[in-house]
């Protein structure tokens, strides 16, 4: 599988995203794209076919958590939508997320990559023991719950591109990495804190880098994708 740079589009509007999509009507490579909650929920899921028609490979970043039987019909659901990508929260459990796998394989098409969240990036050591009563320290719980996402058939997971050297010597190098923070060496890391640049999360192993702001928030998001581009896959 080619590595990829998957543009995080973290837009409050339909309109604002079209509105950034345009600008790669003319490119003939079209960036795999993100679609989190905020876009999702405020455009629904007909923000999926729009996307599809321009071109764009979709990652659909619900995360769900649930018990297994609702996160099954409702993988079931997703898998109708026809995205490349879909994800969920590994805290869930092998039950559930084997149980998302079969929803996700019921479609009839093909079944779209599924990746587990292992610990937020957001979560740090103190507030995992602090809050979620986890002792060990994180980059176990990160390994752990990777080996357990591919215990239940899982593709790969997403986490901190500093994590996924230690998540492929555990799963081995086909299990999928998928890492946001990432920025380049001289911009600015806004409210990431533990970021690395996209050389760097290439020579440690991510499949793909998830990039928004550096490209969303730039004076011109496509030199900067291609940018994003020319460092992590060629
Ligand atoms: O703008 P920026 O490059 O920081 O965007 C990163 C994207 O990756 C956002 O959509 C954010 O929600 C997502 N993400 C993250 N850290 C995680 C999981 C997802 O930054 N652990």
């Amino acid at each position: 599988m080619g590595k990829d740079v998957i543009v995080a589009c973290d837009f409050a509007s339909a309109g604002a995203y079209t509105t950034f999509l345009d600008r790669f009507a003319g490119e003939t490579r079209r960036p795999f794209v993100k679609i989190g909650m905020e876009l999702f929920y405020a455009a629904g899921p007909d923000i999926i076919r729009i996307t599809k028609e321009r071109g764009h490979k979709i990652f659909l970043d619900l995360k769900l958590h649930d018990i297994p039987n609702t996160v099954e019909k409702s993988m079931a659901v997703l898998s109708r939508l026809g995205v490349d990508m879909c994800n969920l929260h590994a805290a869930g459990a092998i039950p559930m997320m084997e149980g998302a796998l079969r929803g996700l394989s019921s479609g009839g098409g093909p079944r779209p990559i599924l990746l587990a969240v292992t610990q937020l990036t957001s979560t740090s050591q103190e507030v995992m023991e602090r809050d979620l009563h986890i002792h060990e320290p994180i980059e176990e719980v990160v390994c752990s719950y990777a080996k357990n996402a591919q215990t239940a058939g899982l593709d790969g997971v997403v986490c901190s591109p500093l994590e996924a050297g230690m998540v492929k010597a555990r799963c081995g190098s086909g299990f999928l990495t998928v890492t946001p923070g990432v920025r380049f060496a001289d911009g600015d890391k806004g409210d990431q804190s533990r970021v690395t640049t996209p050389e760097r999360a290439k020579e440690i192993g991510s499949d793909y880098i998830v990039v928004g702001r550096p490209i969303t928030a730039a004076e011109d998001p496509v030199a900067a994708y291609k940018r994003c581009v020319a460092e992590f896959c060629d």
